[in-house]
């Protein structure tokens, strides 16, 4: 039988000397010709489509499905969790009825957010889970890098190229994704000291602003500009969601005292009502944030705001087991691997979570403490001839690799 001369694609008739690659299927061929172009095709009208995307997206996860989702990587946090799932989804509601081009003159407002939270309880965890969850381009930039150099600094804008990076420079992709700008608390200006680094601060909050009205930045092109004058591109940051994360160390303390000076004064309902002062962040309010050093045109292009609670031990312990890609279950898939089961001592757990919460990084520190007991073993275990079938970590077998350990790192300064 004569196979080569049979061979064709069975869309355009090309036979397999033409054609670099032919498919096989259950009833005929094709060649990479007709898939290109049937990609193409694919492509054109998907993008064309962009409603109907959006709605797609928004008819599967309303405000309840998003923090059911987040419930399966984020412990905890349940307050950060509704208001970031109905932001979020009004977000895209919003987007929908801007892309419907509806007639209506109610215009929604967009719902920047800022997430008051300690060092390491999930703020940008959640960010990430959202954004991948809605399936949107998503980036973080970190606000210190604008000021760091002085002067010099990384240019505000640079944010939105990388959010077109993350888009694959797809420009409409990218006008709908999330940015999540870290540490926001670090460009706060210092109220009463009119130093050079609070004039850059200040400017850089500024240039913040001005992403986070709606804009248009211009951005260089894939690959940087080759030419001076080679065409940048223009990217309309008007529905970009910025979701603002930081650690506002000591704003329990100006929390405090409006809250004090408030039960002072005529607001009689902060005296009646119970104040828990063991989580004062729970309290926080744009007054704050002022009193803390933002400027108030930034925190009007933030109006949602909310906290993130210091994690308790209890909360560790759980991080550590049950998020979808907890760090216990990522190390049992790692020797499961290899073919061997791995199980750990309950005392070991509580060992893990006391010193994370002695280096008090949140959940940051249990990663490092993890390495610490499981390097040893990670490294003799997979060249190990009579590799063992079981594994299990003792308490004592974790004391000793943590006292040899050096966890210094881990300290906070
Ligand atoms: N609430 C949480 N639930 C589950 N994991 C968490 C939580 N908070 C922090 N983590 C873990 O700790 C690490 C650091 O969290 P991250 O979100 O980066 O903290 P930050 O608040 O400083 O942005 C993440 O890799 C994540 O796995
Ligand atoms: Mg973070």
């Amino acid at each position: 039988m004569a196979k080569d001369t049979v061979l064709k694609c069975s869309l355009c008739n090309r036979d397999k000397k033409e054609a670099k690659i032919l498919i096989a299927g259950i009833n005929g061929h094709v060649c990479d010709n007709c898939i290109t172009q049937a990609y193409n095709l694919i492509k054109e009208e998907s993008s064309g489509d962009q409603k109907q995307q959006i709605q797609h997206s928004l008819n599967l996860l309303k405000p309840q499905a998003i923090k059911a989702k987040l419930d399966e990587y984020v412990i905890g946090q349940d307050d950060a969790k509704k208001i970031l799932s109905v932001a979020v989804y009004n977000h895209f509601k919003r987007i929908s009825h801007v892309a419907k081009d509806s007639k209506d003159d109610i215009e929604l407002d967009k719902s920047n957010l800022i997430l008051v939270g300690e060092t390491g309880t999930g703020k940008t965890l959640m960010a990430r889970t959202i954004a991948r969850l809605l399936n949107v381009p998503f980036c973080i930039a970190d606000a210190t890098v604008f000021t760091e150099a002085g002067y010099v600094g990384e240019d505000v804008e640079s944010i939105i190229t990388r959010l077109l990076q993350a888009a694959d420079y797809d420009v409409a992709a990218a006008e709908r994704g999330i940015v999540f700008i870290d540490e926001i608390d670090k460009i706060s200006r210092k109220g009463d000291n009119p130093s050079l680094t609070r004039d850059i601060k200040e400017g850089t909050q500024q240039a913040l602003l001005k992403l986070l009205e709606d804009s248009v930045a211009s951005v260089p092109p894939q690959g940087g500009r080759k030419h001076p004058d080679a065409k940048m591109i223009q990217v309309n940051t008007k529905n970009i969601l910025f979701i603002c994360g930081g650690a506002f160390d000591g704003i329990e303390k100006k929390i405090a005292s409006r809250m004090n000076t408030q039960a002072v004064g005529y607001s009689a309902s902060v005296n009646d009502e119970k104040i828990d002062k063991g989580n004062l962040l729970q309290y926080v309010s744009p007054q704050d944030l002022k009193s803390f050093g933002l400027i108030p045109e930034l925190i009007g292009r933030l109006p949602v705001l909310t906290y993130l609670k210091p994690l308790d031990k209890e909360a560790l312990r759980r991080i550590l087991t049950e998020p979808k890609n907890a760090i216990i279950k990522q190390y049992k898939q790692l020797f499961k691997m290899e073919g061997t089961r791995l199980d750990f001592e309950d005392a070991v757990l509580d060992l893990i979570v006391e010193k994370a919460y002695e280096f008090k990084l949140g959940a940051r520190g249990l990663r490092g403490i993890c390495e610490a007991i499981m390097t040893d073993i990670m490294y003799s275990l997979p060249g190990d001839e009579k590799q063992t079938k079981q594994f299990t970590i003792t308490l004592e077998y974790a004391m000793d690799k943590l006292k040899t350990a050096r966890l210094n790192h881990l300290h906070v300064a």
